[in-house]
């Protein structure tokens, strides 16, 4: 995961964090792509900076340890409700992973 991040700004980085954050949650929300995820669906795939699958899920995972350290009302119900959420958004960056053209539009 490192050796992904060697040349990055780490600002730069947390900023785009929150703003992937945003978009994932906007993907939920209107059970569509936008424009935004599209580009980085691909940017994300083998043949551009190459994120496999279950990066992903460590992604999804950190995110989860991440609220129960920040989150003083953190539970089992909070958890589950965070996974529902990011999931439909990881799923489209994961499917993508393999192909060279959006699916769906
Ligand atoms: C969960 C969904 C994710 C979203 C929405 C997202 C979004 C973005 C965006 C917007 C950028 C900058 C522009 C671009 O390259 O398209 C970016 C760059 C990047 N992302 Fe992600 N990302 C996600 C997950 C991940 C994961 C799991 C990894 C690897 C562990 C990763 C690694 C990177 C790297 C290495 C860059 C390039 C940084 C640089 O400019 O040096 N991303 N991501």
């Amino acid at each position: 995961m490192a050796e992904k991040f060697r040349d990055t700004d780490m600002d730069r980085q947390q900023a785009m964090l929150m703003k992937s954050f945003y978009h994932l949650l906007s993907f939920y929300a209107s059970s569509n792509a936008d424009y935004y995820l599209d580009r980085v669906a691909i940017s994300h795939n083998r043949d551009h900076i190459d994120i496999r699958p279950a990066l992903y899920d460590l992604w999804l995972d950190t995110l989860i340890a991440t609220v129960q350290r920040f989150d003083p009302d953190f539970d089992a119900a909070v958890e589950l409700a965070w996974r529902l959420v990011m999931t439909p958004g990881i799923v489209y960056m994961k499917f993508h992973y393999d192909r060279k053209t959006i699916v769906g539009s």
